[in-house]
């Protein structure tokens, strides 16, 4: 898949290790082309035969070459890239890993019943195909690809069933599981658990390396 990521900070880096581990094409942009310059030449060894990384500062030209689109970046950013470069989302698949919180990260600043990923869609074109992934995944844990030995659960929602399914191929190709959670309105709930899983992170003294696991019954 070719995936263009929008933000190289921590989770850019997180999210395009796994994605180079299956064998994904990789493209980095970040408002600072320094940022994405120097995160392709530090990944530049990774990935499985066919996984290439390469940074780019045309955005809308890489977005139409991409076949999905991952807003990394924090969720006022992606609300102003999805706002400002709305025409490039036409038709694309679009991913939005935000966590909306304050700024003293003791709340969110999305009003109830509303969540970032609703908030970005309602400015997308009707065409776009957004998804909410990644969320619940700290940063650190999608480098090591695993939390005490157990892949990462990646809760998807989305209002388009195609779109949830591609991303869903996409989270078990890096290695990780897939729990498709239903429509994009779920993004309150997912939002809402990243929100309690950074809360934690202090009374735990797990320094953002503790990960949410569905546990499944095993199947008759
Ligand atoms: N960190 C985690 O463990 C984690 C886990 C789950 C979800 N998330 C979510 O993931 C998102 C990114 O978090 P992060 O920790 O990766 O943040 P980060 O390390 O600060 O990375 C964000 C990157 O995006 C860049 N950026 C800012 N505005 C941009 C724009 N308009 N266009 C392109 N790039 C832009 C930033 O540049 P500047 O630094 O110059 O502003 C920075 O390099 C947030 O929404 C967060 O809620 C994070």
């Amino acid at each position: 898949m070719r995936v263009l990521i929008i933000g190289s900070g921590n989770m850019g880096r997180g999210i395009a290790t796994r994605a180079l581990s299956g064998g994904h094409q990789v493209t980095l942009y970040d408002i600072n082309p320094k940022t994405s310059a120097d995160l392709a030449v530090s990944l530049s060894t990774r990935g499985m035969p066919g996984a290439s990384v390469a940074q780019t500062t045309k955005l809308e030209e890489s977005a139409r070459a991409s076949d999905v689109v991952i807003l990394a970046s924090w969720y006022g950013a992606n609300l102003r890239i999805a706002r400002e470069f709305s025409a490039m989302f036409e038709d694309k698949l679009v991913v939005d890993i935000s966590n909306p919180l304050n700024a003293t990260y003791d709340a969110l600043v999305t009003a109830p019943g509303s969540s970032a990923a609703e908030t970005i869609q309602a400015v997308l074109p009707k065409s776009a195909r957004l998804v909410k992934a990644f969320n619940t995944t700290f940063a650190g844990t999608l480098l090591a690809g695993q939390v005490d030995g157990r892949p990462l659960n990646v809760f998807v929602a989305g209002d388009d069933a195609s779109a949830r399914e591609s991303i869903k191929t996409f989270v078990q190709s890096i290695g990780l599981n897939a729990v498709d959670v239903g429509a994009l309105e779920r993004s309150r709930q997912l939002e809402a658990l990243g929100f309690l899983g950074i809360s934690l992170q202090d009374s735990l003294g797990t320094g953002f390396m503790s990960a949410w696991h569905l546990t499944m019954p095993v199947a008759a």
